[in-house]
C-alpha cells in the first residue's frame, strides 16, 4: 500500500485534524482538542487518549469473524491469542536471545510441514516469513539463482503462471527483473492447462507457478499434469524446470481433506511450496 503526501494547505479542519467527541474527553485538561492528523503534535497525549484515538479509528474496519468476502475467516483459539500476547514484546531480530522461537520451534515447524508435504525422501529446508508474498519471492528467487547457475539459457529469465495468480507473482517479476508470462484463464475451467504452459516454456523459464486454491475462485491448477509436462522437458531437452506451488489458501486444508491428491513433494518437479506464513523447499 502506498500513501501519498497530503496537502495541508487546505483549510478544512477535518483534513488537518483528527475529529471526534473523544478528543476533548480524553485529552488532559487545558490542552488543545485538535490532534493533527499528519504531523507530530506539539504536546504529547496520555496513553489513554492515544488508545482511544486508534481504537475509534479501527472500529470502522470490518469484523474478521464476518469476513467471508475477501479472505478467509481468522478466528483463533484463545490459547493461540494468549501465546501471541505473551511473546509480543520479543524483538525477534535479536535471534540469539530467543533461541526457542528462532531455532527450536522453527525447526519443529519446518520439519513437520516438510513431512506433511511428503518431503520424506528429499532434503528439505524452509523458513518462516512475514506472509505468503515474501515466501513466494524467496522461493522464486531461489529458482532464478538455480536457473542462472545451471547455464540453461542466456536470455532474460521468464516465469509462467496463470493470469489469476495473486499479485505477489507480478511483484516478483517486477522487483527481480523477470518476464512474467501470464496464461489467460478460461471462463469455463478457471485454471491454467499443461497444454497452455507447454506453448511458453523455453530455456529461460526459471519456474512454472501453480496455485492450490486461487485467491479469487479457490480453483486448483492441474499440478500433476504440469509436473508430467516438465518431466518430459527434462527427459527430452535436459531442462530442469521446477514448479513453485502457491498453497497460501489451500496448503493447510488439502493434506487433511484430500490426502491422495498429488500436488506436493511427491511430484518430482515441485521444488518449493508456500503455505500461510511459511515457505518450505
Ligand atoms: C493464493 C495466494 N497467494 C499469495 C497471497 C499473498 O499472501 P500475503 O498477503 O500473506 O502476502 C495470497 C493472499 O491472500 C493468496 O491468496
Amino acid at each position: 500500500m502506498i500513501s501519498k503526501k497530503v496537502n495541508l494547505e487546505q483549510p478544512t479542519q477535518s483534513i488537518q485534524c483528527q475529529v471526534g467527541a473523544f478528543n476533548a474527553r480524553n485529552l488532559p485538561k487545558g490542552s488543545k482538542t485538535e490532534i493533527p492528523k499528519y504531523e507530530f503534535p506539539e504536546e504529547g497525549m496520555s496513553p489513554r487518549a492515544a488508545y482511544q484515538l486508534v481504537h475509534n479509528q479501527l472500529s470502522l474496519d470490518g469484523n474478521p469473524l464476518l469476513n467471508l468476502a475477501s479472505f478467509v475467516n481468522t478466528w483463533m483459539e484463545p490459547e493461540a491469542e494468549k501465546l501471541i500476547m505473551e511473546n509480543i514484546n520479543k524483538n525477534i531480530i535479536d535471534v540469539f536471545e530467543y533461541p526457542q522461537i528462532s531455532r527450536v520451534i522453527h525447526q519443529n515447524i519446518v520439519n513437520t510441514l516438510g513431512r506433511l508435504f511428503n518431503g520424506h525422501n528429499t532434503e528439505f529446508m524452509g523458513t518462516a516469513t512475514a506472509g505468503s508474498s515474501e515466501a513466494i519471492m524467496l522461493g522464486l528467487l531461489a529458482h532464478k539463482w538455480n536457473w542462472k547457475i545451471s547455464g540453461r539459457g542466456t536470455g532474460k529469465p521468464n516465469i509462467i503462471f496463470g493470469a489469476d495468480a495473486h499479485v505477489s507473482w507480478d511483484k516478483f517479476a517486477r522487483y527481480f527483473d523477470v518476464d512474467a508470462i501470464k496464461i489467460p484463464i478460461s471462463k469455463k475451467t478457471r485454471i491454467i492447462t499443461a497444454e497452455a504452459v507447454s506453448k511458453h516454456i523455453d530455456e529461460n523459464t526459471i519456474c512454472v507457478g501453480c496455485v492450490l486454491g486461487t485467491t479469487y475462485t479457490g480453483e486448483i491448477d492441474p499440478i500433476k499434469e504440469i509436473n508430467d509436462l516438465l518431466l518430459e522437458c527434462k527427459r527430452e531437452k535436459n531442462w530442469n524446470i521446477p514448479i513453485h506451488v502457491d498453497a497460501a489458501s489451500g496448503g493447510f486444508i488439502l493434506p487433511f481433506t484430500e490426502p491422495d491428491l498429488e500436488w506436493d513433494f511427491r511430484l518430482d518437479r515441485v521444488r518449493s511450496i508456500n503455505i500461510p506464513g511459511t515457505s518450505t523447499d
